[in-house]
């Protein structure tokens, strides 16, 4: 069976209602980065982060996986597939995917502020300011932040790595590391681009689909299939 790897962003999630970073209406037009999204934020205010991040949770709870999703754990029907996601939703999941990397972490975990130890689910409910985990820390939400390692970032180099299918949906490939995965394929590796904007220039030969997600994943996965 062929590999494919999937290199998923926030524009994938867009049709399910959920809000991207860096569109004209994203999160980053309301919220600054460097007070809700670094580690040195949370140490200066853990409780607005906390407030955000349980905002974020909440906002998922009623989320549905769209086409886009569901065609990509569709694609196993035919294909190994890895995918390899940006976003803290749990839509791939939700879809059926069963091999899915979460290189930014899960929205529905906490854990502890010191070396992220007592990771677990904690589903759509908010973290409150004073929850602790069992060793006394305070209580934070499983992602990571600007300024934190990538703890899974090798597991999805060598999915790119072993592919022979990449596809790319939904991501600005603005944000390194999780954006230099691309160059890990190798060079009979097919890439594919699915975003209805232009994203950051790529260095390698790329098919481009310029639909979103779910239009775009349709035609893909028609193509793909019917080789
Ligand atoms: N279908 C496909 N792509 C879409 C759609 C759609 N319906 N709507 C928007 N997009 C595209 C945008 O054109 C853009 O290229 O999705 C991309 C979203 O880019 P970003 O908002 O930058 O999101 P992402 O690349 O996932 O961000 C990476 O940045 O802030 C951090 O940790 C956060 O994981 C996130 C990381």
């Amino acid at each position: 069976m062929k590999k494919i790897a999937i290199l998923s962003g926030a524009g994938i999630s867009a049709e399910s209602g959920i809000k991207t970073f860096r569109d004209s209406d994203g999160l980053w037009e309301n919220y600054r980065v460097e007070e809700v999204a670094t580690i040195d934020a949370w140490y200066r205010n853990p409780d607005l982060m906390t407030d955000f991040y349980n905002a974020r949770r909440a906002e998922l709870e009623h989320a549905k996986p769209n086409d886009a999703h569901l065609l990509v754990a569709k694609l196993e029907e035919h294909f190994e597939v890895t995918v390899i996601t940006q976003n803290i939703d749990n839509l791939h999941e939700q879809a059926g995917s069963s091999n899915i990397i979460h290189l930014h972490g899960e929205a529905t975990k906490a854990c502890s502020e010191n070396g992220k130890r007592f990771v677990q689910d904690i589903g759509y409910r908010p973290i409150g300011y004073d929850e602790k985990t069992p060793d006394g820390a305070r209580m934070r939400p499983f992602i990571v932040w600007f300024g934190e390692d990538v703890p899974r970032l090798s597991d999805g180099a060598h999915a790119v790595e072993q592919c022979d299918i990449l596809i790319i949906i939904g991501t600005s490939l603005n944000v390194y590391p999780a954006a230099g995965l691309l160059y890990y394929a190798p060079s009979h590796c097919q890439i594919y681009v699915i975003d209805p904007k232009e994203v950051q220039p790529i260095s390698r030969d790329v098919h481009f689909i310029k639909k979103k997600a779910t239009e775009g994943m349709r035609e893909l996965y028609d193509m793909l299939c019917s080789q």
